[in-house]
């Protein structure tokens, strides 16, 4: 059996933050979360300061941890994280989980120094929401040690993990993956190395749909966003989860997939996704994107 203890995270972006934190709280892992950009690494930091404080005094109100816990749980809670600016850092870790940006020859690159630098029994995964995990597992000399550890966003609050397996991942890499995701509190469902796996093979194509009715001026975002709230029951609309996700991050997906599978029609990119991104305009981690955000809240 795989035993894992400690867990290094590269990228301290909205989704790399959230995977340090929970691993930490509740998963009880020593965490080495890692940036190549200092101001992301000290910005993802705060975040969890921040998002910890709220989370156990949450748990507090619910009864689900005594009041005279809640220093202790929080002072160790955060000392399980060491951030570091310096990548060797990784090196003893027994899984990564890497959540840098979403494009295939970056990431390959990062695999290929991961590779380089951690243990040669380390599980290597990634975040990533549509790429192949296999083309990252393929540039290492380990591809039976490759997994996909999908996580969702806020990180904190989702329940869900995809963990994803390639024809190559070992059974026994792939079963020490799931228990990480359940460790850190999460429900794992298994998934095939597809576009999207489960979740984004349904939802991004869904934002699409929302993105091309802006196009088409068949009704405004306020509307769109109203119309599947208060008639589908989503906890937000389309565009605002756009704006949540990250409209370059949607883009890259697309771009990704249209190139991958041209013949695929529910992969396009809507003209109003690709001039927000070009005009800066990238959704909440912005302050703008098809709605305006002050941090975490739509204005
Ligand atoms: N840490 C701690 N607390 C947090 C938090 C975080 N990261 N984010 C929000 N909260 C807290 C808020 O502060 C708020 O606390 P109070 O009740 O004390 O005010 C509480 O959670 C509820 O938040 P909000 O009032 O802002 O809003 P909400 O009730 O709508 O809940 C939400 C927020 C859980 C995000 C909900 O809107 C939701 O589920 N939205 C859909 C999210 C979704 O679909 N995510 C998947 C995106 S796709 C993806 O992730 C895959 C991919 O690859 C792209
Ligand atoms: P982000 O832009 O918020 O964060 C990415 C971070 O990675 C940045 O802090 C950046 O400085 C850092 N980074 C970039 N290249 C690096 C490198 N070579 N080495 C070290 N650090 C590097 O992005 P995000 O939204 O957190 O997305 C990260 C990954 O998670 C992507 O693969 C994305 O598709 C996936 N994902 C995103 C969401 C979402 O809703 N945003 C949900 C699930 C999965």
């Amino acid at each position: 059996m795989t035993s894992l203890q400690r867990i290094g995270v590269v990228g301290a972006g909205l989704m790399g933050h959230g995977i340090a934190q929970v691993a930490a709280w509740p998963g009880g892992f020593d965490v080495v979360l890692h940036d190549a950009a200092p101001g992301a690494l000290d910005a993802g930091v705060a975040r969890i300061a921040k998002s910890l404080g709220k989370l156990v005094q949450k748990a507090v109100e619910r009864g689900a941890l005594e009041a005279s816990a809640a220093d202790a749980t929080l002072e160790s809670a955060r000392a399980r994280i060491t951030a570091t600016a310096r990548f060797e850092d990784l090196a003893p870790c027994d899984l990564v989980v890497e959540a840098i940006v979403e494009d295939l020859a970056t990431k390959r690159a990062l695999f290929e120094r991961l590779d380089a630098v951690c243990k040669p029994d380390a599980i290597l995964a990634t975040n990533t929401s549509s790429l192949p995990v296999q083309a990252m597992a393929e540039v290492t000399r380990r591809p039976s040690r490759v997994v996909g550890l999908h996580f969702f966003n806020p990180v904190q609050l989702m329940k869900l993990v995809e963990v994803v397996r390639t024809p190559a991942t070992d059974d026994a890499v792939f079963a020490a993956a799931r228990r990480f995701a359940e460790q850190c509190g999460k429900t794992a469902v298994a998934c095939g190395d597809t576009p999207g796996f489960v979740v984004n093979r349904l939802l991004v194509p869904y934002l699409v749909q929302a993105m091309l009715m802006v196009d088409r001026g068949d009704a405004t975002p306020e509307d769109i966003d109203t119309a599947m709230q208060l008639g589908a029951g989503h906890p937000m609309g389309p565009l605002t989860l756009a704006d949540y996700v990250g409209l370059d991050t949607t883009l890259a997906i697309l771009e990704g997939w249209r190139e991958r599978h041209p013949d695929e029609p529910a992969f396009v990119v809507p003209e109003c996704l690709r001039a927000q991104v070009a005009a800066g305009r990238l959704g909440r981690k912005t302050g703008q994107g098809f709605w305006r955000w002050d941090g975490d809240r739509r204005v």
